[in-house]
């Protein structure tokens, strides 16, 4: 199949005429994929059982991991769902449209070829200018799983698509990077408590001003102990794994204790390498640029094996490393940056076919959980602590 690129040459403001033929396509139960403001859908008719087997085939996904329906407008919720829960109205006053799903119980009109099986069925409504108007002029709620092979880092440009998707989808509507780089949080909302069962740019402490109680589904905390099932079916999947071993380096908390304590052993390696390089420490985090310099060392050590080794650093610690293949994800004083890089970063290395990454660890708090959920998942919970 060839698939088609649309270009939409100004993605605040899109054309209906740029969005017609996707429109059409997904009226016929084609596939399209197209910019959100989180990664890159992978859209069809989320009422239409082939075109959600297609979109499963397209990307080699198993077809017990349901689909999130995109909808454009409140009233566009009310067919798919069988109730909407107090949280969940809320929830959709406060953040929708944008980077929220909320977990409903379904109706009948939705098809269990799109909620893998649940009676439940993920609902979310983009705020993307490109992703919204296409909705819209489809007329159907549009099931859009990212738009990656299963088990590659999610897209957060339309190259992205194209290399996973060329060949295996009608069109691939162009709208430029998206903004944010990781999927909507995901909040169950058919319970007594909003349980987030996916981190993402709504954080936990955003709900937290909101609901007297909010749970996290413990299945996003860390590895998953055997018989353990998330309740997002996806969660349990090696989700965003790069090609080469990915491995987190994060610090102890004596080591910590140790870089706040002048002349111990770890303060001096900084002061050190900050003076061999000429780099002043005032105003300067000691913790990231020990980690930094951890990673690098360990990267060194296997790249004097002959591994093809990357680290992934920020603005703030790149100064400190010899490695030579630096993935710069942003700065770790702003967490979006580093949650618009993270993708990308991982994709890089893969384009790159690197062996090894070593890759600075990040504080788990606000968009950080979000951040720290994808690493620790594209590591597969490897994590070396110094
Ligand atoms: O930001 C996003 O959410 C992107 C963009 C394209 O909107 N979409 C996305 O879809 O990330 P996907 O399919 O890659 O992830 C959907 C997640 C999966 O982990 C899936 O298991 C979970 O949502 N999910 C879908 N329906 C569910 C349901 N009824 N109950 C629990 N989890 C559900
Ligand atoms: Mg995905």
């Amino acid at each position: 199949m060839e698939t088609k690129r649309v270009i939409i040459r100004d993605a605040a403001h899109p054309k209906e005429e740029e969005l017609r033929e996707a429109a059409q396509i997904l009226q016929q139960g084609g596939l399209v994929a197209f910019p959100t403001e989180t990664v890159y859908g992978l859209g069809g008719n989320a009422l239409d059982e082939t075109a959600a087997k297609r979109i499963y085939a397209a990307k080699g996904r198993p077809s017990d991991n349901p689909l999130i329906a995109h909808i454009s407008s409140m009233e566009e919720l009310l067919p798919l769902v069988s109730r909407i829960p107090e949280a969940g109205r809320r929830l959709a006053e406060r953040f929708w449209p944008g980077p929220l799903t909320m977990i409903f119980p379904k109706s009948e009109q939705v098809p269990f070829s799109t909620t893998g099986g649940l009676d439940t069925v993920a609902v979310r409504m983009p705020s993307d200018p490109v992703a919204m108007k296409l909705i819209r002029m489809a007329g159907v709620p549009v099931a859009a799983p990212s738009a990656n092979t299963s088990g590659r880092p999610s897209p957060t440009t339309a190259d992205h698509v194209w290399e996973d998707l060329n060949g295996k989808i009608e069109m691939i509507v162009d709208g430029g990077a998206v903004g944010i780089g990781v999927e909507s949080t995901i909040v169950d909302v058919t319970g007594p408590v909003p349980v987030i069962l996916r981190p993402g740019f709504i954080t936990l402490e955003m709900l937290q001003e909101m609901f007297d109680q909010v749970k996290i589904d413990p299945a996003i905390l860390g590895p998953m102990a055997d018989g353990v099932r998330p309740k997002a079916p996806g969660m349990k999947y090696k989700h965003y794994a790069p090609l080469g071993q990915l491995t987190l380096v994060e610090l102890k908390e004596e080591t910590k204790k140790a870089l706040h304590t002048p002349g111990s052993s770890q303060w001096q390696e900084v002061e050190e390498a900050a003076q061999k390089r000429g780099i002043s420490l005032e105003h300067a985090d000691l913790e990231s640029i020990y980690m930094a310099l951890q990673t690098d060392k360990l990267a060194a050590e296997k790249e004097k094996q002959g591994a093809k080794t990357g680290v992934i650093c920020t603005e703030e610690t790149e100064k400190f490393y010899e490695t030579k293949l630096k993935g710069r994800i942003g700065q770790r004083a702003q967490a979006d940056t580093v949650a618009h890089n993270l993708y990308r970063v991982l994709r890089d290395f893969d384009d790159l076919q690197v062996e090894y990454i070593y890759s600075e660890s990040f504080a788990g708090d606000h968009l950080g959980q979000a951040i720290m959920n994808r690493l620790n998942k594209a590591a597969g919970y490897h994590i070396i602590y110094v």
